[in-house]
C-alpha cells in the first residue's frame, strides 16, 4: 500500500495522538453511517475526546442507535435537536450541562434546502426556499453559538462549521445553499471577533464534494463527483476522514492561534481556474 492509499482509511485507534484526550464535545449533524458529522465523531472519539450527539427528531435516532451499536460505544450521550427550534436549542444545552458540565468543543454539520431549490435557475429561488435554507443552514451556527457558548466560557472552546466552495463560487445547481454557505462562512468570522476573548475559537472547514444523504439533493451531483476527480491535482475525491482528520486539527490545541479562518480539504479544488 503506499502512503496515500492508506491515509485514505480512517486512522486506526492504533494510530491516535491522542490529540484530544480529556476534551468534551458536541457533534450537531449526524443522520446516518454516511453523514461527513459521523466520521468526525470517530476521528474525535479516535484521539481520545469524550462525544456527546444531537439528533434531529426519533428517526435520526434510530440511525444514530444503530450507529452506537456497530461502533460498539457504550451508552452515549444524545439529545433531541432541531436547530429551527429555540426551546430545543435552550433545552439541549442545559442538558448537555447536566451531562459533561463544559464542554470544549462543537461541530455544526447542518443544512438544508428545500429539492426544488436545488436545481434550475438561482433566478426562481422562492421566499419561502430562501428563508428555510438561510435558517437551516447558517443562522443556526449563531443559534448554536449562543445556546452553547455558556458551556465553553469557563475554559475556551472550538467551533467548526461545514462549508462549500459554492459559497464563492457558481457552482451549477447549488444555487441558494451557495448563498446560505456565503452567509455561513461570514457568521463565522463575526463569531469568532465576538467570541475571541473568551478563547472560544470558530472556523469553517470546506471539503470539496463527497456522497451523503444531503449531498444526493443536488442535480447531477454524481457528475460532480467524476468532474472534480478528473481535475483536481491530487486526482482523486475527498473522502469524510480526511475531513474530520482536519476538524479534529481544530478542535486541539496545535491550532490553538487560528480562528476565523476557512480551511478547505478540497484536494486542490479551490485554486484552480481551469
Ligand atoms: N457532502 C458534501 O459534498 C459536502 C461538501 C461540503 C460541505 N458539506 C456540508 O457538510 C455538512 C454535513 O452534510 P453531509 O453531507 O454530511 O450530509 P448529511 O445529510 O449526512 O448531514 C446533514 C445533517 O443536517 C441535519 N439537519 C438538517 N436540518 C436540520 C435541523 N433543522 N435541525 C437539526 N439538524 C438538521 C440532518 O439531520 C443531517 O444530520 C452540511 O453542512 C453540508 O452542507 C457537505
Amino acid at each position: 500500500m503506499t502512503t496515500t492509499e492508506t491515509l485514505e482509511k480512517p486512522l486506526k485507534k492504533e494510530v491516535s495522538n491522542m490529540l484530544l484526550k480529556g476534551k468534551k464535545g458536541i457533534i450537531v449533524g449526524v443522520a446516518n453511517k454516511w453523514s461527513i458529522a459521523w466520521a468526525v465523531a470517530q476521528a474525535c472519539m479516535r484521539e481520545g475526546a469524550q462525544i456527546g450527539f444531537t439528533y434531529q427528531g426519533e428517526r435520526v435516532l434510530r440511525n444514530l442507535e444503530k450507529l452506537f451499536k456497530e461502533a460498539d460505544l457504550k451508552d452515549p450521550f444524545s439529545v433531541n435537536l432541531d436547530v429551527t427550534k429555540d426551546d430545543e436549542l435552550a433545552l439541549a444545552s442545559e442538558t448537555i450541562k447536566k451531562q459533561f458540565g463544559q464542554i470544549d468543543f462543537f461541530l455544526h454539520a447542518v443544512a438544508f434546502a428545500k429539492r426544488e431549490e436545488l436545481g434550475g435557475e438561482f433566478v426562481n429561488t422562492s421566499r419561502d426556499g430562501y428563508h428555510l435554507a438561510q435558517d437551516v443552514s447558517s443562522y443556526s451556527l449563531i443559534a448554536l453559538s449562543k445556546a452553547f457558548k455558556p458551556l465553553m466560557e469557563e475554559k475556551g472552546g472550538s467551533v467548526v462549521a461545514l462549508s462549500y466552495l459554492g459559497s464563492e463560487r457558481v457552482v451549477k445547481n447549488y444555487n441558494v445553499m451557495g448563498v446560505a454557505k456565503a452567509a455561513l462562512e461570514s457568521s463565522a468570522r463575526y463569531l469568532a471577533y465576538d467570541l475571541g476573548p473568551k478563547n472560544i475559537r470558530v472556523n469553517v472547514v470546506s471539503p470539496g464534494p463527497i456522497k451523503t444523504l444531503s449531498a444526493s439533493g443536488i442535480d447531477d451531483f454524481g457528475k460532480m463527483l467524476e468532474h472534480f476527480r478528473t481535475v483536481v491535482p491530487l486526482k482523486k475525491n475527498v473522502s469524510a476522514e480526511e475531513v474530520a482528520d482536519t476538524c479534529v486539527f481544530l478542535f486541539s490545541d496545535l491550532s490553538r492561534a487560528i480562528t476565523g479562518e476557512l480551511i478547505y480539504v478540497d484536494c486542490g479544488y479551490n485554486m484552480l481556474a481551469m
